[in-house]
């Protein structure tokens, strides 16, 4: 046992609790029958351009980008050259899927619908003569939008495995053009009011849609991350930028793509309001396709990194959140009123304005291994007009400055969260940060206790009470993340028995406790110092009864491995690999993996898409 977690224990409670937590063994107790936790064959690091997992289990593709959704009457072919028109992208898988839930249809798990994001765009890829050598067009735009969103696909297995229903009523895409609905406090205020929308209540789209939530009513919650990157402008324009738009990035002249020459909402200059009506936790019905989405405004504006949820003791709902970026926060929502429970129409309807009216918290974790939900709420702590905040509207949507006045915790990087099942523990993936402990920056503490943190880690930590909506909780490290042998890496895992990753990012527990880890190394840093050895992007299985980490998969070159879902019954697991071949290592903007699609680089455009992962025998996943 590390230091690090007896000191947790010790801290978070008495020795019965503390067994009650770790001790539980629910994975491990209730798998005895079918098979050993964590007994399948790790799968070694590696720099192989393909998918590997072990030998007990077979993958499946599903869904790679531009195969159609299935939309009766409208389901356009792919084509390889990428000659697809923006229309045809509309009713097509997008690019680079990301977070993802399975949605069952029957008792059985074996029909259900796959709901996914479609997080950016390679726009080299997405076009038939790119961006670079081809420039850009109204069509481009159009195109780039329609590929970005969320699918909503209906799967079903049979003897010949996983397959998409073609086509589906339930068969959609969400995209970054699809009209939505604004709700919460923050609708119709003066910061959301734009000159196609005077009211403030309604806008075009969501787009970089990374990680993901489930409600208990049965509904997907999208949410939007680096939307800054979509917003341009003048150059010259960038000098009138306020200190709000320069923390959120949204600054003419720094966007990653020319939306705004083409689509004058993406123009800074010409509507700075636009860009407040992004970076939103989406609440999308994958049951009625011609359900109109809505920005759920009461959770705060960030660039939205998962939105987890769980249920408090006395029936309100909460929401745990990431803000992706060096030195941002994490967030914890609790609603007013309590959970309608099921799953059905009448239930959905009962729980339709649920995410509207709460409190919106930040976290601030402590060096003694203690941490505090601080309230943000406009009249309170500082939140006034004279710091610059008009009303609880401003401090949703100026969430990060907020943040900074009550002194939540500046992290480092946090990604996905994920609660344990039966321990209602909370996991946190903190990627990395390379800047940790640069001049001007802030230093190290106790949560984020490395200098220039290249290998991120995961932290945990335990409501009072067990209670998601209490004030105060106690946390620790379950991992530390790196290569050991590395020098100053300063590695700490849980156990002996845990195999090194680097750059956590996606996290997902199953239904037995089984923790399902995925890492986002950038494509620029795979397989080089001081990420030599841990190979290419990864998946692995922790158990955290036992603190052993093993790992299960490794993905083609430049991949990104994120978006994970295991079946109710426990039979299968769909993950997603993002961006293969994105390391564009040859300096010419081309790609090393023509995954799946093709075996050597240049054969064929490397396209994202979605595996079904079984074990051979049919057992539990995960042993
Ligand atoms: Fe889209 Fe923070 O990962
Ligand atoms: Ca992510
Ligand atoms: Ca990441
Ligand atoms: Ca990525």
């Amino acid at each position: 046992m590390t230091l690090d977690r007896r000191q947790f224990l010790l801290r978070s409670g008495s020795a019965a609790a503390v067994v009650a937590l770790f001790g539980q063994g629910c994975a491990s107790s209730g798998l005895a029958a079918q098979g050993k936790v964590l007994g399948f064959t790790g799968v070694p690091a590696s720099l192989h351009d393909g998918v590997t997992i072990p030998p007990e289990y077979e993958w499946q593709l599903l869904y790679p980008w531009g195969t159609p959704t299935g939309v009766a009457g409208r389901m356009p072919a792919f084509a390889a050259d990428a000659g697809n028109s923006a229309d045809d992208q509309a009713l097509q898988a997008g690019m680079h899927h990301d977070g993802m839930h399975f949605f069952p249809l029957d008792g059985a798990g074996e029909r259900g619908l796959l709901v996914m994001n479609h997080e950016y765009t390679d726009e080299q890829l997405l076009h038939v003569d790119g961006v670079k050598a081809g420039g850009w067009s109204a069509e481009k735009v159009r195109k780039s939008l329609h590929a970005m969103g969320v699918s909503v696909i209906e799967i079903r297995r049979g003897p010949e495995g996983w397959r998409q229903v073609l086509p589906s009523p339930f068969a959609r895409r969400v995209h970054g053009r699809t009209p939505m609905r604004i709700s919460g406090p923050a609708a119709g205020t003066p910061r959301m009011r734009t000159a196609a929308n005077p009211a403030g209540d309604a806008v075009l789209g969501t787009f970089a849609n990374c990680a993901m939530g489930v409600t208990p009513w049965g509904t997907y919650l999208t949410c939007e991350e680096n939307f800054h990157g979509y917003f341009g402008g003048p150059k010259e324009a960038a000098r009138a930028a306020t200190p709000a738009q320069r923390r959120y990035g949204t600054v003419a002249g720094s966007q990653w793509v020319e939306y705004w020459r083409f689509d004058e909402r993406f123009d800074l200059s010409r509507h700075p309001n636009e860009p407040h009506r992004f970076g939103w936790v989406v609440e999308i019905d994958p049951f009625d396709p011609a359900a109109t989405p809505v920005k759920r405004t009461a959770l705060g504006r960030k660039r939205q990194e998962s939105a987890t949820c769980t249920v408090a003791k006395d029936g309100r709902l909460v929401v745990y959140m990431g803000d992706d970026s060096r030195f941002e926060y994490i967030y914890k929502f609790v609603s007013r009123d309590k959970v309608h429970p099921g799953t059905d129409a009448a239930a959905r309807a009962a729980n339709s304005h649920l995410l509207d009216e709460g409190t919106l918290y930040v976290a601030r974790y402590d060096a003694d291994g203690r941490g505090s939900w601080l309230p943000l709420v406009h009249g309170r702590d500082g939140l006034d007009a004279a710091a610059g905040f008009a009303d609880q509207a401003d401090v949703l949507i100026h969430a990060r400055l907020a943040g900074d006045i009550v002194g939540g915790t500046k992290m480092d990087r946090p990604e996905w969260i994920a609660v344990h099942p039966q321990s209602g523990e909370v996991y946190v993936t903190l990627t990395n940060n390379s800047q940790r402990g640069d001049a001007g920056k802030p230093g190290t503490d106790a949560a984020n206790p490395r200098a220039n943190n290249f290998f991120g880690g995961i932290l945990r930590w335990r409501e009072d009470g067990g209670d998601a909506a209490a004030t105060g909780f106690g946390w620790n490290h379950f991992a530390l993340a790196g290569d050991p042998a590395q020098a100053g890496s300063g590695a700490r895992y849980p156990s002996a028995e845990a195999d090194m990753f680097g750059a956590p990012d996606g996290l997902h527990f199953d239904r037995g406790g089984l923790l399902w880890i995925q890492t986002d190394m950038s494509g620029q840093a795979i397989g080089k110092p001081p990420y030599t050895s841990l190979g290419n992007n990864q998946m692995l299985c922790a158990d955290p009864a036992s603190g052993r980490i093993k790992r299960f998969l490794t993905g083609p070159n430049g991949c990104e491995i994120t978006g994970c879902v295991v079946t109710p019954d426990r039979r299968t697991l769909f993950v997603n690999i993002q961006h293969p071949g994105e390391a564009r290592d040859d300096g010419d903007g081309g790609h090393n993996s023509a995954w799946p699609d093709g075996t050597a680089p240049g054969q064929a455009r490397p396209r994202s898409a979605t595996l079904a992962i079984r074990r051979r025998d049919g057992g539990i996943v995960g042993t």
